[in-house]
């Protein structure tokens, strides 16, 4: 957990936890025994302590959270330190956060290697520091600095902490940091306490704070509290600042939002392991990555690839589409270029490792081939035949389809086990979830190789099986269906989509509706009236791209509430002689959330999803559900799955003649278990 080594009379103390260091309980009773004994032991003269591999550490052991905490809680660890009388400085590099960082600040003195990255994300969590970092760092750097800081989460970089004067001086490197921190601390006589400082602040500033921050969906429960307590910090003493800190710790750390935060956390990590691959799996080695299709999907995939520094041959069938394309992603990484965020250089260098052509066959040269070309079975199946006579041996057949069957696509090939589905999601250069679909003949390091692929990338990879619409599209089929079925039978759309947005989704499902398009799947006959959705793409009203759908939109495609569309919907209820009545908001919950949940216990027990929070982490990162409600398997979970039951039995007679229970939901249910395992 610890070593200690002592340079003639400076002991250094390594934290050695891996994968991150975490300040789990033996950590801290390690951690607080060595300082105990170089507290009394005339040898040692100062201290060094420091984190052992790539980074100084990630903080508190996040899974102690759920229960109680072992003796020494890190509060008092890092009191600790403060109180140490012989002069301590933390040597620091990587990642330094959380408890990481509380530890440098109770640290009299601190040295940063050049790659270090200090931050208090804890509300990323949903809770406050709550190891003394509320009431040192605004001590130490100001609270305004501190503030904004722990409310944001984000890490700063050693030299931006230097200047800060969050660090006192900077190592040459990570490799020599060991040897200059000892050095600094032989150079040093007393302890340096940041808690006797004080954190001075204008009173006004708070208001201020509290009142430009109000308004914004990313703030929560806890950024109130880290306003409350930094501000406690300019107010209390030390040890009242940090009981303060350490009630409104333990009241966030038992709340709603950082439950479902930390389930998001982990989630997330999980979702990363693929369930019984061989242990030697490798993945296999991609330098140059192939599309098919230069329309919005091709162009955003290929950007990922070629941000992350990896060559793409673009391929199209018209010399005018494959300019468009092209000239698309160049305007890309111009505008993100003039917002400051790519040098010219960076986009130069992206755009020049991009080879456009009309030529297939150019595609021989590439390891990972991703067809994006529109949602057509019979094309897919003749690219993938094509591909199979061109690509080199080895080489990954992928297909972005967003609900089409994979092995379909393999059987094409005389190699499905090279064939496997990568669906990016809309727009592609910037949504951060990949599926990753398994066919049933995907060959293990096939599926590695597009879970790390994906990972290079930046994105967050989950991965599922073979269904229509894999994990996410398919749970959108029952809400959909409920939502346009309650228009029909009464309900607006306004009230529809609000039961969704209430909850903290970005859009209802007709909103959603309106931005794929009204119009997909029409059968563009004016004449044939058949649903709502025929009555609305026969008036023109095809979604946001005609400004015009289930609402209005303006210039800045903000919707409101459309009385033409109010007259298309009335006019077709009347023809279909139903009478509107009253649909209350519950209802609307289970026939647009409740079914979603029922589809994702059924992808469940399918094995389409190999667990619960998988389905979450495709909730989160493909569209939008609010992070702080954790995703709809655990928000199901949270409410009780024997509510979500009951009231889809009792309104089981309005669900479709399709809909029927998921009996892993019911058994779970009825037992009292969770679908998160
Ligand atoms: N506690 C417990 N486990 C942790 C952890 C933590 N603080 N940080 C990471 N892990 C685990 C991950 O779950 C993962 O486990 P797995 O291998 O079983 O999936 C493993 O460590 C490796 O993590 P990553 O895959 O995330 O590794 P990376 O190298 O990509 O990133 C990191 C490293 C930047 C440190 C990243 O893990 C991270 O951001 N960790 C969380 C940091 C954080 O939020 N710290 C604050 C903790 S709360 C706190 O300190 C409270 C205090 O104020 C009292």
């Amino acid at each position: 957990m610890i070593e200690t080594n002592l340079h003639d009379n400076v002991l250094e103390i390594v934290i050695t936890n891996p994968p991150v260091n975490a300040l789990g309980a033996d950590v801290r009773c390690a951690l607080a025994a060595a300082l105990a004994d170089a507290q009394t032991n005339d040898a040692v003269k100062a201290i060094v302590i420091r984190g052992a591999g790539k980074i100084f550490s990630g903080g508190a052991d996040i899974t102690e959270f759920d229960g109680t905490m072992a003796e020494p809680g890190l509060p008092e660890l890092v009191n600790m330190v403060e109180a140490c009388t012989k002069p301590v400085v933390a040597a620091i590099h990587g990642s330094v956060l959380g408890g990481g960082l509380e530890i440098s600040l109770g640290s009299h003195y601190r040295i940063a290697a050049p790659d270090a990255e200090l931050g208090l994300p804890e509300v990323l969590l949903g809770i406050v520091p709550g190891a003394g970092g509320t009431q040192r760092l605004p001590r130490l750097i100001g609270a305004e600095a501190a503030l904004n800081m722990i409310v944001s989460g984000s890490p700063v970089s050693a030299t931006k902490a230097e200047k800060m004067g969050l660090v006192d001086r900077l190592a040459t490197d990570a490799a020599s940091l060991p040897g200059e921190a000892i050095a600094y601390a032989r150079t040093l006589d007393a302890p340096r306490r940041t808690g006797e400082r004080d954190a001075t602040v204008d009173p006004a500033f708070f208001e201020k704070f509290l009142a430009d921050n109000a308004g914004k969906k990313a703030y929560l429960d806890a950024q109130k509290g880290c306003v409350e307590a930094v501000r406690a910090a300019t107010e209390l003493p030390l040890d009242e600042g940090l009981v303060k800190e350490a009630a409104l710790f333990t009241q966030l750390v038992s709340g709603e939002q950082s439950k479902a935060l930390r389930h998001i956390f982990f989630a997330e990590r999980k979702a990363a392991k693929v369930d019984g691959l061989p242990k030697d799996t490798q993945p296999r080695s991609i330098a140059r990555v192939g599309v098919i299709g230069a329309g919005t999907m091709g162009g955003g995939i290929s950007m990922n690839f070629l941000s992350a520094g990896i060559p793409v041959t673009i391929v199209e069938t018209q010399q005018e589409a494959l300019d468009r394309g092209t000239g698309i992603v160049r305007k890309n990484y111009e505008a993100t270029a003039a917002k400051g965020r790519l040098t010219p250089e960076q986009v130069e260098t992206a755009m020049s490792l991009l080879a456009p052509t009309l030529d297939f066959e150019a595609l021989s040269e590439c390891d990972l081939i991703i067809e994006a070309v529109y949602e057509n079975m019979d094309l897919k199946k003749e690219i993938f035949g094509r591909l199979d006579t061109i690509a080199k041996p080895g080489a990954i057949l992928a297909s972005n389809t967003s609900f089409l069957d994979i092995d379909e696509m393999a059987a094409a090939t005389k190699r499905p086990q090279d064939v496997l589905g990568l669906h990016f999601f809309s727009p592609a250069n910037i949504m951060k979830l990949v599926e990753v679909v398994r066919g049933a003949q995907t060959a293990p390091d096939v599926l590695a190789t597009g879970m790390a692929i994906a990972r290079r990338i930046g994105k967050v990879p989950v991965v599922s099986g073979v269904c229509y619409g894999f994990i996410g599209n398919r749970m959108l089929n029952p809400r959909l269906d409920g939502a346009i079925d309650m228009l029909v039978e009464g309900a607006t759309p306004e009230q529809v989509d609000r039961v969704s947005t209430e909850l903290g989704l970005p859009m209802g499902p007709l909103q959603m509706l309106d931005l794929a398009g009204v119009d997909i799947g029409w059968h563009r006959d004016p004449t044939r009236i058949e649903s709502v959705r025929d009555a609305l793409n026969a008036a023109g009203r095809w979604g946001q791209k005609a400004k015009a759908g289930f609402y209005d939109y303006d210039e800045r495609r903000r919707p409101a509430p459309s009385p033409a569309a109010a007259e298309i919907i009335d006019g077709f209820r009347a023809q279909a002689g139903v009478t509107p009545r009253e649909i209350s908001a519950e209802e609307i919950a289970v026939r647009t959330l409740y079914v979603m949940v029922n589809e994702g216990a059924k992808i469940l027990e399918e094995d389409i999803a190999q667990r619960a929070s998988d389905i979450d982490v495709v909730w989160n990162y493909g569209y939008g559900w609010p992070r702080h409600k954790g995703g709809p398997m655990f928000w199901a979970d949270q409410m009780g799955l024997d509510k979500i039951v009951d009231a889809l039995r009792r309104y089981a007679d309005r669900l479709g003649p399709d809909f029927s229970l998921s009996p892993l939901l019911v058994r779970c249910a009825e037992q009292g278990a969770p679908l998160d395992k």
